[in-house]
């Protein structure tokens, strides 16, 4: 059989799917093609829109046989077109159907790194619409909105459902101030970003200033850290803790509350690390290092040698470097990883699990529903 050809039409059955969330469908050649919105299971007749060495990307030109928990989006801009708004592309699937696939990623992904571990069931969110307490929108000063699913072209909205009702309003005040020329792109950029928060009024917004780090979901947020401070109750408050990707303390805060002696919480945002710092933690010493950088890993190594405790919730990158932390004769014997990325967090899990730790609990729990994303709490002991 021919290759396939680009514009070219193809009927398939969706197989699986990607980590972005996008459908992986079988060209009848065998190439692996990836579609937006469409589901595992689902037959649909799809169009060759473009190719990446091994891989093609086809577009949905029909349903033919689909998913029976399909649903009506809640969002007006949901859609796969090149100005619907790709920020929630999984808004066409019931909810159970989205942690379903959420929960199954993570035991493939997990069995795929030969980690066998048990993995509680996913915790779904308590809200499915109304829970994203920040954001950032784009604008080009006539309009304002998301990045496009279909392309990487400004997709404007006048409302989004998944915001708190505070950023909605947020929302609602900044379009009202369009057209605004001071928010027009600067050189050689697509857009200028507007950094919302439903901690600021619509009058602190600061164009192209990014906001450090805080969870965006505040439901689940305050679950992450009752799930910690119920663990770490159980430890002995003498010993030493070492918190990496601290931000400005949203974990360091639980930690404290247990009255450790000793805590080094280490941050790469000079801002987050200021805040940190401003808190005045109990027993708490706010350190800056870059952790992507092996040898400030090692030098910290060297600093945090006395710590048998261990709390890191890297970026989705993960934790590379992890081994330079843990040399053969290491002290830990409590870990703690917060990972939003499952893919590298089995990367620094198999890490972990050779330096001799065991993982004791392991809980996915859904951060951000209508999306792919999913996060893990996981506690492991030596
Ligand atoms: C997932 S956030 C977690 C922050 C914090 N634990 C919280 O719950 O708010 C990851 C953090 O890693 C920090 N970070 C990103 N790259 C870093 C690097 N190279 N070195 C150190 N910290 C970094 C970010 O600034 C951010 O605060």
């Amino acid at each position: 059989m021919q290759a396939a050809a680009l514009h070219q039409e193809f009927t398939a059955t969706v197989r699986d799917l990607a980590t972005d969330g996008r459908g992986i469908v079988e060209h009848p050649t065998g190439q692996v093609f990836f579609v937006s919105g469409v589901w595992p299971g689902e037959t649909a007749r799809f169009r060759v829109t473009g190719f990446k060495q091994r891989f093609g990307f086809a577009q949905l030109v029909a349903l033919l046989e689909p998913a029976p928990a399909r649903v009506t989006p809640p969002c007006p801009h949901h859609g796969v077109g090149e100005r619907d708004c790709g920020g929630c592309p999984w808004q066409f699937m019931d909810y159970r159907a989205q942690c379903d696939a959420k929960e199954q990623r993570v035991r493939k992904t997990l069995a795929r790194h030969g980690i066998d571990a048990h993995i509680a069931a996913l915790r779904p969110a308590p809200d499915i619409l109304g829970y994203r307490n920040r954001a950032q929108f784009k604008t080009d000063g006539r309009q304002l909105g998301f990045v496009a699913a279909g392309s990487n072209r400004l997709a404007p909205i006048t409302d989004c459902p998944i915001l708190t009702a505070h950023n909605r309003d947020t929302l609602r005040t900044l379009l009202g101030q369009l057209p605004n020329t001071a928010w027009k792109p600067q050189r050689k950029r697509g857009w200028t970003t507007l950094d919302v928060d439903d901690a600021m009024p619509a009058g602190d917004v600061v164009p192209n200033q990014r906001r450090p780090f805080r969870q965006g979901n505040s439901a689940q947020n305050s679950y992450m850290r009752q799930w910690l401070a119920e663990r770490v109750q159980r430890l002995d408050p003498s010993r030493t803790v070492t918190e990496l990707f601290a931000g400005s303390g949203n974990f360091t805060e639980v930690i404290a509350a247990r009255g450790f002696q000793a805590i080094r919480a280490v941050e790469g945002v000079v801002e987050s690390v200021a805040q940190l710092d401003a808190r005045a933690l109990q027993g708490t010493h706010a350190l800056c290092h870059n952790l992507f950088v092996e040898a400030e890993c090692r030098q910290l190594q060297a600093r945090t040698a006395n710590s048998s405790v261990l709390v890191l919730d890297p970026p989705r990158d993960g934790f590379k470097h992890i081994a330079a932390l843990l040399p053969k004769k290491h002290g830990y014997r409590d870990v703690f990883y917060i990972s939003c990325d499952v893919a590298t967090f089995s990367r620094d899990l198999q890490v972990l699990l050779e330096a001799g730790l065991t993982v004791r609990e392991l809980q996915p729990l859904d951060l951000f529903p209508h999306t792919p994303h999913v996060e893990l709490l996981c506690w492991l002991q030596a």
